[in-house]
């Protein structure tokens, strides 16, 4: 066993983890501490939010409508602005960052949403390609005809993961809703991110394929070695498909315990009253 003062003396701690005598700390990718946000007529809807997200974690985020989860992912990345935070994401104190470095952390992380958003006119491949604009800006991501090679290739590879390869020229708007979302994920990993946050990622779908696309988002998580942050109501999803529970409640983390010791009535707790107005 490693004798505890080498775990508190920090070379000595490195040099065990270096010799694989101890485990290595786990990352910490996400830091969110003293988030408070309010909207004009609204009020305080976040008041104090503390969150921590591990690297290789994933974390579902819970609570009842209104109670501020679209806001927390936001602000996280200040897409919404927060009254207050102090935020380390990916090594970077968001705060602090100016836009062009605040769009570059931002490219590393792959946001999917309820709603997919593809250019519904384009095909699969070219709504996948558009996954690479943050890295690749220009026109010629704009398209699969003027894309280079290698990106037509990344993006193939892309909705292979996705196990819809076969859709590559099909047109967006033919797809079903979880092929939508499926293309969505892969415009995601298209993105090379190293953390995924995903909102109501399958509430527009049905049960069976809302299964589907979370199996698949936590198995892609798994296989690439992210980060996964995601919003849902659907408590058996969050259960099943996370290793940590995150639910809030009045404007704070109410609760923050490992999935697997959890169940769907204790889950209930935290829809006892609405916060939404
Ligand atoms: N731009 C805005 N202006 C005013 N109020 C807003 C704005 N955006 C959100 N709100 C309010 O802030 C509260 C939190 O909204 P948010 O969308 O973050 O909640 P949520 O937990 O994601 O809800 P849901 O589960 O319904 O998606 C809600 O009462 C909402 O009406
Ligand atoms: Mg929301």
């Amino acid at each position: 066993m490693t004798p505890s003062v080498l775990l508190s003396d920090p070379e000595k701690r490195i040099e065990a983890e270096a010799a694989g005598a101890v485990e290595a700390a786990p990352e910490l990718q996400l830091r969110i501490r003293g988030l408070r946000k309010s909207y004009p007529g609204r009020g305080l809807v976040l008041d104090g939010i503390e969150l921590d997200v591990f690297k290789g974690e994933a974390v579902a985020l819970i609570g009842s409508n209104g109670c501020g989860k679209s806001t927390l992912l936001r602000c996280s990345l200040r897409l919404i602005e927060p009254d207050e935070a102090e935020t380390s994401f990916l090594g970077h104190e968001v705060q602090n960052l100016r836009r062009s470095a605040l769009r570059k952390l931002r490219a590393k992380v792959g946001f999917v949403f309820q709603k997919h958003n593809l250019v519904l006119r384009s095909s699969v491949l070219t709504n996948v390609i558009h996954g690479s604009f943050a890295r690749m800006p220009g026109f010629q991501v704009w398209s699969q005809a003027t894309a280079p090679k290698h990106i037509r290739e990344e993006a193939m590879y892309c909705l292979q993961r996705v196990g819809l390869a076969h859709l590559a020229a099909s047109r967006a708007d033919r797809l079903s809703g979880g092929e939508s979302q499926r293309v969505a994920l892969a415009r995601a990993l298209m993105q090379r991110p190293q953390f995924l946050m995903a909102d109501e990622p399958v509430a527009s779908l049905d049960p069976r394929v809302g299964d589907e696309v979370m199996d698949l988002l936590l198995g892609l998580t798994r296989q690439e070695d992210l980060t996964l942050l995601y919003v849902s109501h659907n408590l058996d999803h969050a259960l099943k498909f996370a290793d940590r529970i995150v639910g809030i409640q009045k404007g704070q983390v109410r609760l923050n315990a490992p999935a697997n010791t959890l169940s769907t009535s204790a889950l209930r707790e935290l829809y006892g009253a609405s916060d939404d107005g």
